[in-house]
């Protein structure tokens, strides 16, 4: 809590898939993986999938049981909105 929430569309997204500047969304939260990446059980290859794009999916299919919520209080960056459908 605390810092300030940004909205995201996919297209801001996207462009935050680099080891250093790694973004990702979970249920509608973008969090910034940068500083997760190298503590992650499962390796970094395995949640760089989710780098830049909406991996909820991926994240569910393999841990869903894992509370990323709390995992990744500190991570948090905002929301992930709607895009205008001309962006898409
Ligand atoms: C394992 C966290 C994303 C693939 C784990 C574990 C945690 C974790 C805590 C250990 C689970 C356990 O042993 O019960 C996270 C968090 C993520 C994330 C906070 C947030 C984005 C992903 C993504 C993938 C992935 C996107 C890609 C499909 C895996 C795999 C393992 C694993 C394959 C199993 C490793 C093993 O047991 O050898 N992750 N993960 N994770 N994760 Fe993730």
């Amino acid at each position: 809590t605390g810092g300030k929430m940004i909205q995201v569309t996919s297209q801001e997204l996207r462009k935050h898939r680099k080891l250093e500047d790694c973004w990702t969304c979970i249920k509608g939260r973008i969090y910034n993986l940068s500083h997760y990446l190298n503590y992650h059980p499962g390796g970094v290859s395995e949640i760089m999938r989710a780098a830049g794009i909406d991996g909820t999916s991926l994240f569910i299919e393999v841990h869903s049981w894992v509370n990323e919520i709390k995992m990744l209080e500190k991570c948090v960056v905002g929301h992930l909105i709607a895009s205008p459908q001309f962006l898409v």
